[in-house]
Parts: structure tokens; sequence; C-alpha cells
């Protein structure tokens, strides 16, 4: 049975931030197709990120910059035919948006028309705050992402904790609160200490959704693999695993190959 009543509002923009204002956490979980997200939908999560971390668990790449604008297309709108609740909110990819904000709207545009999501999201502080401003104009609510932002990993060239000095510290208080002014609905804040997330969540008046930020955030987010166990070598500190899925759908294929070897499957009641 479905944990959302069959009169469940649609979850939008402002609810999360009553929610905030509420001290309501808000969930937030990846989904990149539609047999995942009617799953995680009927289940209440408030909001589902069509992460571009689909280059990641989706198709095997060591990084998130691979994916293109139509492969997320392609995602999203896999994801919203499986949805009758939650927020839907999309990543720009690499490449769609760091040019001008002519293309980044263009970009957020193609997403909201082609895929029928409720949202973007997009990785920086400063610099992109013209891109987001016009998206917003455009009427398309647009989510932050500070911290660690994937899309930058080879300038930074690791994936450790960010903003751990004073100065990298202050910098993301100002590009959170740059955000929030150019018009940001929520912002994700990936991989930064606790307290600085905490910080940052008080200075804001929009939700912040953390990952691996603490618990002194307005949300979490995790991507859906991970919470599965279906990426079965990624071990962070911040990720708590609910299911196996990795050990549990092995072993359930090598009790198939074992039925079928032994001609057990399909038996009588299985034939027709
Ligand atoms: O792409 C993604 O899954 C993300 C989350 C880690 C926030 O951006």
């Amino acid at each position: 049975m479905s944990a959302v009543s069959k009169d469940a509002k649609r979850m939008t923009t402002h609810v999360l931030q009553r929610m905030k204002r509420e001290g309501e956490k808000i969930s937030m979980l990846t989904a990149y197709d539609f047999s995942m997200a009617r799953i995680i939908d009927s289940a209440g999560i408030d909001v589902i990120l069509v992460g571009d971390s689909a280059s990641n668990v989706m198709a095997g790449h060591e990084t998130t910059l691979p994916i293109t604008l139509d492969q997320m297309i392609y995602h999203a709108s896999s994801v919203i035919r499986g949805v009758k609740r939650s927020l839907v909110v999309v990543d720009l990819p690499f490449g769609s948006y760091q040019s001008n904000s002519d293309k980044a709207l263009e970009s957020a545009i193609r997403i909201m028309k082609e895929s029928g999501a409720h949202a973007v999201k997009l990785e920086g502080g400063k610099k992109i705050k013209d891109s987001v401003k016009r998206i917003v104009s455009a009427g398309v609510p647009v989510m932050g992402h500070l911290g660690l932002t994937p899309q930058s990993i080879y300038k930074f060239g690791t994936y450790t904790v960010r903003a751990r000095e004073e100065e990298e510290a202050k910098e993301l208080i100002e590009d959170a609160k740059v955000l929030q002014k150019a018009g940001c609905f929520a912002i994700v804040l990936e991989k930064i200490p606790a307290e600085l997330a905490k910080k940052v969540s008080e200075t804001i008046s929009i939700p912040t959704i953390g990952i691996g930020a603490g618990p002194g955030v307005d949300g979490q987010v995790l991507v859906s693999h991970d919470l599965f166990g279906l990426t079965k070598d990624f071990n962070p500190r911040f990720l708590r695993r609910y299911l196996d899925c990795y050990n549990e759908m092995e072993n359930a294929v090598k009790a198939y190959i074992r039925d079928v070897k032994a001609k057990d499957f399909p038996n009588e009641k299985e034939s027709y």
C-alpha cells in the first residue's frame, strides 16, 4: 500500500519553505527512472532529484561530467511518469549553463518543456547569479548547490570535505546569501562541516538540504542507489544504508541460474 493518501497534495517550493519555517525536515532522494521514482514517490518523499549522479550510477562514468542535456531530459521524463506527489528537481548537466546566462536559460527551458519537471538545480555561487536570476524570472524554480560541487571535480582534485578553512567557509556563507537573493528556493549543501552547514541554515531563510553536512540543515538528500546498497564499493562516512540490494540481487540471480540449470524453472505451474 502507498504511504501517500489519495488526496495528498502535490509538493511545491512554497510548501518546502513553510516546512523550514515550521521546523519540519525535508526528505529528498535521487531517482533516474520510472520504476524507482514510483516507489520513492509512493513512499512519501518530499523531493525527487534527477541528479547528474546518473552519470555515475546509471552510466558507470567516474564523474558527473559526461552526462548530456538530452540524457538528463530522458531520465527526467521517465521519472515524471512515475511521480504523483513529489516535487521533481533536475540537474542542469556540466556544459549546459556555465558559458552564459542565455545558454543556462535555454537549457532550463528545455528541461521543463521536454520532461515536465518542476524545477532545476545548478552548481555554484556568485558566478551563476545572473543565470539563476534569468531562469527564475522565466518562471522556473531554481535549487542551488554549494560545498562539494562534483561538476568542478577537476578544479578541486578530490572529493574531500569542503570549506574547512575560514576563508572558504566565509565565501560559502556569502554564496548562499547571493543565491537566496537571486531567487533560489532552496540550496543543497554537500560535504561541508556540520557546524558551518548549521550556520548557513540559520543565516538564510530558504531551506538547506544537506548531504554529508550534518543534522543542522533543513532537510537531507542521498543518492538512492547508495541508500539501497546498490553501490557496494562507495562507503563515505555520511552514508546510512537501509538495504543490502547488491548482495540480495546477486543472490537472487545466482538462485535463478541454479534453478534454470537444474531444470527446475519453469515448473508445471509456471507453464501454459
Ligand atoms: O547529482 C546528485 O545526485 C546530487 C546530489 C548528491 C545532491 O547533486
